[in-house]
């Protein structure tokens, strides 16, 4: 038989919790739970003797999957897979799925949110502006960027998008394309980012892509800290006091926003972009029927390492 960890440091909701429940042990298999757990021993010792895992940002480290010895399938129920130690899953054969697009409206519908929180001055009262009429830059165009569009074009905004990676797509949608990271940022109202926490993309947001920012500017973050460069936007924000940003992953160094920026920094009080019923069954049934695809029928669609 079959064992299946859920590993939720941040649980899923109860309702997804049922239905990924449901369909694993419909399909035989041994379903072990771990929630709210606050120390990394917790995990090592319920990863022991499970084939499956399945996690959201729950960190799966080289010491894990060392101690997940009959370990063959971690599945991110959610995008981004930063998280899972990708050459170590490799060395001992472990499947590494995720599961794109899954919560990416919720994701999206957060973004908008906190434009919109920015834009009306937090709702502190002080006048504000309206998303109307304005420009959004989408710093990369997946799953979630596609949402943004949607919503941001409803509210009546204009759209540019830089992407490298989904042009093609972009295009096809006839969509506004900016020709280089400075041309988005420089052309935006407001700039929300959409790109992993891999490769090229790190630290992408720098001094010289944002020193090209409008006056009033808002950027808004759900995708990743490590995509900004958190010196040059401590340094761009002190410079021009009429920049704002809003993020759904607390900076390094919060304290400093917190203090310095008063009426300009907002953060989430834990990362909470894809904490929604809908959000946590749709990735957690996903990642629930990979498992079961995975071990019924040896489909790895949505593997992610090599
Ligand atoms: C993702 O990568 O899918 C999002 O960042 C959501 O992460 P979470 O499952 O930790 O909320």
């Amino acid at each position: 038989m079959k064992r299946v960890l859920i590993a939720t440091e941040k649980p899923f909701a109860p309702v997804a919790v049922k239905q990924i429940t449901g369909i694993l042990t419909d399909a035989g298999y041994d379903v072990r739970m771990l929630e709210k757990y606050t120390a990394k021993a917790e995990l090592l010792e319920a990863v022991k003797d499970v084939h499956a895992i399945i996690i959201r940002s729950d960190e799966i480290d080289r010491e894990v999957i060392a101690a997940a010895q009959t370990l063959e399938i971690v599945v991110r129920a959610g995008a981004g897979y930063d998280n899972v130690e990708l050459p170590a899953a490799s060395e001992k054969n472990v499947c590494v799925m995720n599961t794109p697009g899954q919560n990416a409206n919720a994701v999206a519908e957060l973004a908008i949110g906190l434009a919109l929180y920015g834009i009306r001055e937090f709702f502190s009262g002080k006048s504000g502006g309206e998303l109307r009429g304005r420009t959004i830059g989408l710093h990369g165009y997946g799953y979630v960027a596609r949402n943004v569009k949607r919503i941001a074009e409803a509210f009546g905004m204009r759209v540019l998008v830089y992407t490298r990676y989904s042009k093609a797509q972009a295009v096809a949608e006839g969509l506004e394309l900016a020709h280089s990271l400075e041309e988005l940022y420089a052309a935006s109202d407001i700039i929300s980012i959409h790109v992993p926490a891999r490769g090229e993309h790190i630290k992408s947001v720098s001094y010289d892509v944002m020193k090209f920012l409008k006056n009033g500017s808002i950027i808004v973050n759900t995708a990743r800290k490590e995509v900004i460069n958190e010196e040059d936007l401590l340094r761009i924000m002190t410079g021009n006091p009429t920049i704002k940003y809003l993020s759904d992953i607390e900076p390094e160094q919060k304290t400093t926003f917190q203090e310095q920026f008063k009426g300009r920094f907002y953060c989430t009080p834990k990362k909470l972009g894809a904490q929604t019923d809908e959000a946590n069954t749709n990735a957690g049934v996903a990642a629930a029927e990979q498992i079961v695809n995975f071990f019924e029928k040896g489909d790895q669609t949505f593997r992610v390492n090599v």
